[in-house]
């Protein structure tokens, strides 16, 4: 994910159960002038794996190009953007623009998969329009699986939708119906449930998972254990939270230097606040984050705030046995609810 899936972030996710991870996209052209800032989003270590990194770009020449550079630096997959809704980029040709053009991205993969001996993967959305107006995207499909994709992960809405709506389901197993190579179903995944639900309405073989980590990373074990029919992991309790969040701020501060640890934990504090009845007033007080203190007392607050929250569940969850009121949501959704899946499979982070 842009903004988000840089070094820092990927240690914290792998920590916590992330198994393949994606940097942030890149345009081919950029890399192919070692653009400073785009190497700096390819940037790992040795704890970083497997990696995927991905491309956008139009040109099959350039992209092959592009393609070696990444297994240079130490890809274990290539992929190529067929889904980004940004008008730059759209308007490049590239992306979701791609979408298109299915005989383009058949050009595009099959050039990749000659330039390097790593898998190439593609990921794309449902369409460039509406999904029921363009059946196009499974041509596009069709073609990249013909190239020689190694998989394929399907996000469930249009270019149009940008993130209206819901990831379409039907759409996705259209796709795994018209290929034979692996399919990941992306799309409002945020707890174990929704990927069971994802693979047992679509037959994809894995799921991908974006928004729903953000200020949540132990996501990821979650959905490992409810693909795998086990116990769910225990929710993290407010330390856990304020644990990872210190700890984000620490190794951003180690990687970028206080000052631009200071601008981008203000984001992270907002993604980690989500679900607090404080969220605005914390929202507030991260943004005025310029320096190390603010965001200890940042930190102080997200606690506090935190436990408060915590408190008032636990008083409701008393009362409720009290009444014997069984309609309040228990914390957290029973194993056999979200562990109907039949086998473990892989889990990404883009
Ligand atoms: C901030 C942000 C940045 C994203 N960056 C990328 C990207 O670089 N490459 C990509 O393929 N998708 C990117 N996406 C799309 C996500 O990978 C994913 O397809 C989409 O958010 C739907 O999945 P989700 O509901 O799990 O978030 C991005 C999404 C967001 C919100």
């Amino acid at each position: 994910m842009c903004g988000c899936t840089d070094l820092p972030y990927r240690r914290i996710a792998r920590d916590r159960g992330c198994g393949l991870a994606f940097t942030q996209m890149v345009k081919d052209d950029a890399l192919l002038v070692a653009n400073r800032r785009t190497l700096q989003f390819l940037d790992t270590a040795a704890w970083d794996r497997p990696l995927g990194m991905q491309l956008a770009g139009r040109d099959p020449a350039r992209l092959a190009e592009a393609a070696r550079r990444l297994e240079a630096l130490g890809a274990d997959v290539v992929d190529v953007n067929l889904g980004c809704p940004v008008r730059k980029i759209v308007n490049d040709g590239c992306g979701a623009a791609l979408l298109r053009e299915p005989a383009q991205v058949g050009r595009i993969v099959a050039a990749m998969v000659a330039a390097v001996k790593i898998p190439v993967t593609v990921k794309m959305r449902t369409g460039f329009a509406s999904i029921e107006d363009d059946q196009l995207f499974l041509e596009v499909a069709r073609q990249a699986a013909g190239a020689g994709v190694a998989a394929i992960t399907v996000h469930g809405r249009s270019r149009e939708q940008l993130y209206r709506g819901f990831s379409n389901q039907e759409a996705i197993a259209a796709v795994v119906a018209a290929v034979r190579c692996p399919v990941f179903g992306n799309g409002d995944i945020r707890a174990g449930a929704d990927a069971v639900r994802m693979i047992a309405a679509t037959g994809c073989h894995g799921v991908m998972v974006a928004r729903g980590a953000l200020g949540n990373p132990w996501l990821y074990r979650e959905v490992e254990a409810a693909i795998a029919g086990r116990p769910l992991p225990p929710r993290p309790t407010v330390e856990d939270r304020a644990a990872a969040l210190a700890e984000h701020f620490a190794r951003a501060r180690e990687y970028y230097g206080d000052y631009l640890a200071c601008i981008l934990i203000r984001k992270v504090v907002h993604w980690y606040s989500g679900g607090l009845p404080a969220a605005a007033a914390l929202r507030a007080r991260a943004n005025g984050i310029t320096a190390p203190e603010l965001f200890a007392a940042c930190l102080e607050f997200f606690r506090e705030a935190g436990h408060r929250a915590a408190h008032a569940d636990a008083d409701a969850g008393e009362l409720a046995g009290a009444l014997g009121d069984a309609r309040l949501p228990s914390p957290q959704p029973s194993p056999a609810a979200a562990g109907e899946g039949d086998a473990a499979r892989p889990v990404g982070a883009n």
